[in-house]
């Protein structure tokens, strides 16, 4: 076993990996490591397109207040409200931090950061909507990674890429529980290796793989989630999951919102602009909850577009096409090159797109990971930070733009609380069998010679997702998806696999995630059978009120065994904005 020591290691080089890093290594006295499933710049972040929201004011009038309120107002109200505010209140300084690290935003003609409309950001506590989103065409999450990247290196954090998490070295001590570091499988040799670490930063981003159609690139298979579950550590509001309204016809690839923050218009088949309907004042911009289940109303009514009137179109073609090449390059690309459709003169075929977990795994504001039903109950040495990671600021939906403000706000929240961690710690001695658990699973996956295929589970597991746990739900359709799962179990149990190499050997990679993705679909399905009301992107089409009485609380899903779970609930931070009725 090879065994490495490090004060702090980060495992994800996202936005949220890097930036917990960058200031983990600024403020650590020792060393700090980043383990990353890919070369870091390929991972998710980079597929950000739109912009990252934050009160600059720089085109009208704007107040991090006003943010704070969209953003508790589009969570549903099950945003923590002190959350929102550190987050409302920081974004403006760290995008300003970004810019000075050289990232390359569009400019105004007067030279500040260029800034677009977006769902759910409005002026004035929900008036009208606001220029928030500070964008580089359509590509800031690339240029966040990039420069990230680029300062990362240069404050001399070391890489481990195509590394593996499958483990985290996590004890139980009489004072609780403590984190000693993780176990990772090097893909290109397939040797273990052990990370002996003072803290650990979890920034591994989402799971969105374990939907049919999806914007999510093919790794976000929720590892660290399904490894934290494992450990007894509860995934919080998980239930809570994310289409974007705007993803390709059939494809999934997303097409950022901000082609409606610059003027498009989602149309059904008579060319009618139904969000008009649906949310008057601020209409294509409302949240992507509202967006999304509208487009389906439009469909399920027989208003939607195509042969099978299955979708709805976004219409660019009134947007000067200088506009379009200048700000967004890349969608009009994709339009073009994936469905040979030219957004100048027609309309896009879209449908909405798994993009994002609201939920994960639970942290304090500093993204210390808690394992019970109070902030009080850590795990020492263990944080969180980003898509992986659930500090409650995106509620029961996220708007549009606030995942890159969450990276980078609490990405480096949690990088100076582990380098904090560790600079009054001492490394923690290891337990002898530190690896075992991830050798176990390597050599069963490995050596698996069963009957079911892999590429099969995973398929049934995605369409049936979709099917019964994706933009509406319903008590029927989630405990057929309960059993659905609870079979796919028990033939995951029996899969096959015929490479036994040791080097890149992707397809035991794709055998092992799929055990991951089948535990993140799992908290998802049973903590939405268990929630029985309708709250942001939760739509349960037998309780379609909000129920503030029984469900203004957060879901924690622990798991006993594969397919059984014991949900407990932890108490939502509120604060000056009462919940309300959310009309746009
Ligand atoms: O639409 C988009 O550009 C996506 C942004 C986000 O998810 O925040």
């Amino acid at each position: 076993m090879q065994v490495h020591k490090y004060d702090v290691i980060v495992v994800g080089a996202g936005g949220s990996g890097l930036m917990s890093a960058l200031y983990a290594k600024k403020n650590a006295l020792g060393n700090v490591a980043v383990i990353s499933k890919l070369y870091p710049t390929r991972s998710h972040t980079g597929a950000a397109q739109g912009g990252v929201g934050a009160a600059l004011g720089n085109v009208d009038e704007d107040h991090w207040e006003w943010h704070m309120f969209d953003t508790i107002k589009g969570g549903d109200y099950l945003t923590d409200q002190d959350a929102a505010e550190i987050f409302a209140k920081d974004v403006i300084e760290a995008v300003l931090e970004l810019e000075h690290m050289g990232l390359p935003f569009s400019r105004l003609p007067n030279g500040k950061i260029a800034q677009r409309r977006f769902g759910g950001h409005t002026r004035e506590f929900g008036k009208a909507p606001v220029h928030r989103a500070c964008y580089a065409a359509d590509r800031t999450g690339h240029m966040i990674l990039q420069t990230l990247y680029q300062q990362s290196i240069k404050e001399g954090v070391t890489f481990y890429n195509e590394y593996v998490v499958l483990d985290l070295i996590l004890e139980d001590e009489p004072d609780g529980k403590v984190c000693k570091g993780v176990v990772a499988y090097e893909l290109a040799t397939g040797e273990m290796h052990t990370f002996h670490a003072k803290s650990v930063v979890l920034a591994s981003g989402g799971n969105g793989r374990i939907f049919k159609v999806t914007s999510n690139a093919h790794a976000l298979t929720g590892d660290l989630t399904s490894i934290a579950y494992r450990r007894g550590i509860p995934l919080e509001d998980m239930e809570f999951y994310q289409f974007h309204p705007t993803g390709l016809y059939k494809l999934g690839v997303l097409l950022t919102e901000g082609v409606r923050g610059e003027g498009g218009i989602l149309r059904n088949s008579s060319g009618e602009r139904f969000m008009e309907r649906y949310a008057p004042t601020i209409k294509d911009l409302a949240p992507r909850d509202i967006v999304s289940r509208s487009m389906y109303f439009e469909i399920r009514e027989g208003r939607g577009c195509g042969p099978n009137k299955d979708y709805i179109h976004l219409d660019v073609t009134h947007i000067d096409p200088k506009i379009l090449e200048e700000r967004l390059p890349d969608i009009m690309d994709f339009s073009r090159t994936y469905l040979r459709v030219e957004p100048t003169k027609e309309p896009v075929p879209i449908q909405p797109t798994a993009h994002y977990t609201m939920g994960g795994i639970p942290t304090t504001l500093d993204g210390e990971v808690i394992y019970g039903t109070t902030n009080g109950e850590k795990v020492r040495g263990l944080f969180a930070a980003g898509e992986v990671a659930c500090v409650s600021l995106h509620g029961a939906n996220r708007l549009g733009t606030n995942s890159l403000g969450d990276l980078i706000v609490f990405g480096r929240r949690a990088g100076v609380a582990a380098a904090k961690f560790a600079n009054a710690n001492e490394l923690e001695p290891l337990p002898t069998d530190a690896d075992q658990r991830a050798l176990d699973l390597v050599a069963r996956t490995r050596n698996a010679t069963g009957k079911e295929s892999v590429a099969k589970i995973r398929s049934e597991m995605q369409q049936t997702m979709q099917d019964n746990a994706s933009v509406f739900r319903t008590e029927e359709t989630l405990s057929t998806q309960v059993e659905i799962l609870r079979g796919l179990n028990e033939r995951y149990k029996n899969i096959g696999i015929s490479d036994r190499g040791e080097k890149y050997n992707t397809e035991l990679l794709e055998a092992i995630e799929l055990g991951f993705l089948l535990d993140n679909a799992e908290a998802l399905v049973h903590s939405a059978l268990n929630r029985r009301e309708s709250r942001g992107a939760h739509a349960r089409e037998d309780h379609t009120d909000r129920d503030d009485t029984k469900f203004l609380k957060h879901t924690m899903c622990y798991q006993l065994e594969p397919g059984k779970t014991n949900i407990k609930w932890k108490d939502v931070v509120l604060g000056k904005y009462e919940p309300k009725p959310r009309t746009y």
